[in-house]
């Protein structure tokens, strides 16, 4: 029998109605489109404004998505992955109410948290079993309700941050398709410049914590751009080494939304030209776990089954890593 790999089957996804632009935060800040454009990249996000709805809200539209379009039987699915930094409830999964509520029935399901690299990582943990052969469909979703997390007062983090969800559906291939190579890393020097302070185990929520706005997200932007810029190149850099992958042989970075300036810098050290770069930062900002999964929605009509994609992400903890794929159906 030849060897099992994890390909992506199906992509599917969701993003809210409410579109928050650089003008309206012009509003709310003191900031200004043009220092959001060109620090940036990014031109307006999406909120999820419904009452009382959380990250599931929009997983589960875009599992439906996926469901629909791929004409899948959910109840065939044997794992439902939920990639968040923003569960519904800090204890039950979200990924077990999102795969009840799409009637993935006969699935175990669980959450999976990495920060911005949670997805990358996700993608890595659906592949094994995959490789494993022990499961045959497994949906991985990315989706974050980043907008329950931001002080909109706090100009150095608001403007960068958006909702949104994607979701892929891994499954086996013996064409030599789907996840080829992957490089991960962690390091937790990085805990102190990207974070939420409480509502964790170590400081727990009480009037204090919220009187000091410590539910928000901090960020050590300058500190954190630099992490990202090198560690984000350096991964992308090693695993076109290590798969022989010149320039000429990649035909798509996926990129983490974070910073267009640290996209623009992991393409260059590929020495990938910009329209090999796929990019939505400008409609979404930063959401987080759902970047990956909304760029390939985006962009699923280009690629070409046998199509060589490297992925890359940076994020808190320090959490980061590029894994190369290759894409394994035609439009
Ligand atoms: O996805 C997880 C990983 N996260 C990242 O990768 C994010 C990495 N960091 C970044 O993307 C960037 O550091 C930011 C976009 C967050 C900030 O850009 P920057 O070029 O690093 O700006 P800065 O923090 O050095 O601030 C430059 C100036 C400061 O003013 P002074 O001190 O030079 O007078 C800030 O106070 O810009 C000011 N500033 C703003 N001005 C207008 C900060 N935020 C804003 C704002 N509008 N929203």
């Amino acid at each position: 029998m030849s060897k099992l790999t994890a390909a992506i089957t199906a992509v599917g996804a969701y993003v809210p109605d409410f579109v928050l632009t650089n003008k309206i935060l012009e509003t709310m800040v003191e900031t200004n489109d043009e220092w959001i454009t060109s620090r940036t990249g990014i031109k307006e996000r999406r909120i999820l404004k419904e009452e009382g709805q959380g990250t599931s809200y929009m997983a589960i539209r875009a599992a439906k998505d996926l469901i629909r379009k791929r004409n899948l039987d959910p109840k065939e699915i044997d794992l439902v992955l939920v990639a968040t930094a923003t569960p519904d409830l800090m204890v039950a999964a979200t990924a077990a109410y999102t795969a009840s509520e799409i009637g993935a029935t006969n699935a175990f399901s669980y959450d999976l948290q990495a920060a911005c690299s949670s997805f990358l990582y996700g993608m890595s943990t659906a592949a094994s079993y995959i490789e494993s052969g022990r499961y045959k469909k497994i949906l991985l979703i990315g989706a974050d309700k980043m907008s329950s997390i931001i002080d909109y007062t706090d100009r150095t983090t608001c403007i960068i941050f958006g909702d949104g969800a994607g979701a892929v559906l891994f499954e086996p291939n013996t064409e030599g398709l789907g996840l080829q190579d992957e490089f991960l890393r962690s390091d937790g020097i990085g805990r102190e410049f990207l974070k939420m302070d409480a509502g964790g185990s170590m400081l727990p929520a009480s009037e204090e914590t919220v009187r000091n706005k410590q539910h928000y997200v901090y960020q050590d932007g300058k500190s954190v751009f630099k992490f990202a810029v090198s560690n984000m190149a350096d991964v992308s850099a090693k695993i076109m080494e290590r798969n022989g992958l010149t320039h000429e042989d990649v035909h798509w970075l996926v990129p983490h939304q974070a910073n267009k300036r640290i996209i623009d810098a992991t393409a260059k050290r590929m020495g990938l030209d910009a329209e090999k770069v796929m990019i939505n930062i400008h409609k979404y900002g930063n959401t987080t776990s759902a970047t990956l999964p909304l760029l390939l929605h985006d962009y699923e009509q280009q690629l070409k089954k046998g199509d060589n994609l490297v992925f890359a992400a940076f994020g808190g903890g320090f959490t980061w890593g590029s894994i190369y794929l290759k894409w394994a159906y035609n439009p």
